[in-house]
Order: C-alpha cells, then sequence, then structure tokens
C-alpha cells in the first residue's frame, strides 16, 4: 500500500503507569507489525518533525500507540484530538514462521515490540522480553515473561532460548550487545530512526546493508541482523 494521507481520531487514552499513555486510535488504513505511521502531535508548527507511532495493540477496528513522559504528544493527545497521520511507512513484518519462543530486547520503547510477541502467544509460543529500564509491566499480557536489567547480560542469559530475537534499541545496539545478537540465529532489528519524510525522498533514514545503502522509510524497518552492516 503506498503512503498516504490518513485521517485518524483518538477514541480513548490508558494510562499505564510510569507516565506512559496508550493512545486507541480510529484511522481508515492501519499500520501493520513492522511499519509505522508518521504524525505531527500538537498543534501548530511544534514539534517540527513528525512523530514516529508503531502500533502496539490492535483492537477491531482500532489500533493503539504508547507514549512515554516527555515525548511529543504525551500531554497534547486527548479523547477526541484529530491526527493527520502520512503512512503506512515501511513494509509489513515477514518473519519466519512464528513458531516456538521469541526474545524481545529493547530499552526506551519496549511496547513497539508487543505486536510480535501477540503473534507469538496466539500460535502457541512464549514471549521473554528484555528491559533495560523500569516499565509498567503490570500493563502487559501476564503470559510475557519480563526480565530487566543490563541488556548483554540478559541476552547472554537467554540466548539459547528463541527460536526468533527482534531487538529494537535506540539508537542502536551497542557494539557488546550487536556482538551478542548475532550469535542468535534469527535475529533481527526494528530500527529506531527519524524518519522525516517516510517517502523516500530526504535520504534521512539510509542504512547499510549486506545488498548496499537502503533506504529504511521504503526498503523496511525490521531486518534480519544477518543483513545488516555496521552503521557508520
Ligand atoms: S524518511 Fe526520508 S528518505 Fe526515508
Amino acid at each position: 500500500m503506498p503512503v498516504q494521507a490518513i485521517a485518524a481520531q483518538c477514541v480513548r487514552l490508558e494510562l499505564l503507569g510510569h507516565g506512559r499513555v496508550r493512545a486507541w486510535l480510529r484511522s481508515s488504513v492501519r499500520p501493520q507489525p513492522g511499519q509505522c505511521m508518521l504524525a505531527r502531535l500538537g498543534t501548530g508548527a511544534e514539534p517540527y518533525l513528525r512523530s514516529v507511532l508503531f502500533p502496539v495493540a490492535f483492537d477491531h477496528e482500532l489500533w493503539a500507540i504508547e507514549l512515554a513522559p516527555g515525548e511529543a504528544g504525551r500531554d497534547w493527545l486527548q479523547p477526541g484530538s484529530s491526527l493527520e497521520l502520512l503512512g503506512p511507512v515501511g513494509r509489513p513484518a515477514a518473519l519466519p514462521a512464528a513458531k516456538g519462543n521469541i526474545l524481545l530486547i529493547a530499552n526506551t520503547q519496549p511496547a513497539r515490540l508487543l505486536p510480535f510477541a501477540a503473534a507469538t502467544l496466539a500460535a502457541g509460543g512464549a514471549a521473554l522480553l528484555l528491559l533495560a529500564r523500569p516499565y509498567p509491566v503490570e500493563s502487559l499480557d501476564a503470559r510475557i515473561e519480563v526480565r530487566i536489567g543490563h541488556l548483554p547480560a540478559l541476552v547472554r542469559e537467554h540466548s539459547a532460548w528463541p527460536a526468533l530475537a527482534i531487538a529494537h534499541v535506540e539508537p542502536q545496539p551497542a557494539p557488546e550487545l550487536a556482538a551478542l545478537l548475532a550469535q542468535i540465529p534469527n535475529a533481527h532489528v526494528l530500527l529506531h530512526l527519524c524518519l522525516p519524510c517516510g517517502v523516500g525522498a530526504c535520504q534521512a533514514c539510509t542504512i547499510r546493508t549486506r545488498a548496499g545503502w537502503k533506504l529504511a522509510c521504503t526498503a523496511g524497518l525490521l531486518w534480519p541482523l544477518a543483513e545488516l552492516q555496521a552503521q557508520p
């Protein structure tokens, strides 16, 4: 589906704890796991850049984003707020058959990985979420196991566990973590990028892959780690 302008409305807010809020949106087009929408969350020209909105949950015709304290739109978005979305940006996730366990690794935005946990749980698998910082874990599906601590140590402890691993680390996995992830078969990275245009025009989302330089907004935001080269 081509990137397009889409009107959306915030239907309800859920307070999750730790100042985080989940905003449920209604729009005619929804992003799929692995895709995002772009939107300016606020009035006027601020913030200048659109926010990157990954889906964190789906419910019939609604889908949800999650905002942390200090994020653009956290205090602006209210039930009834209208948004102008641009998207969907990226490609729907093409993952190996979701059989077995999934290991999810995140620092600042763990909720963006939740659709992958939901798919694995729905297929009868198990999900383990490794977090670098405290998070309102009581808001998560109780079937998701959670460990919080130093990510390299946690990954080292659980690297033999998954059939599939997905890391979403801002700005990108540090060398120690990247080296540990590289030892996991089927390790993927959900890229954490600024996406100013979302349509391949600004070149701000250039990534280095084994097949050459790509634009993440058009080539995709979820990559097998083995296909990515160290970003300069
Ligand atoms: S966000 Fe502009 S080229 Fe990708």
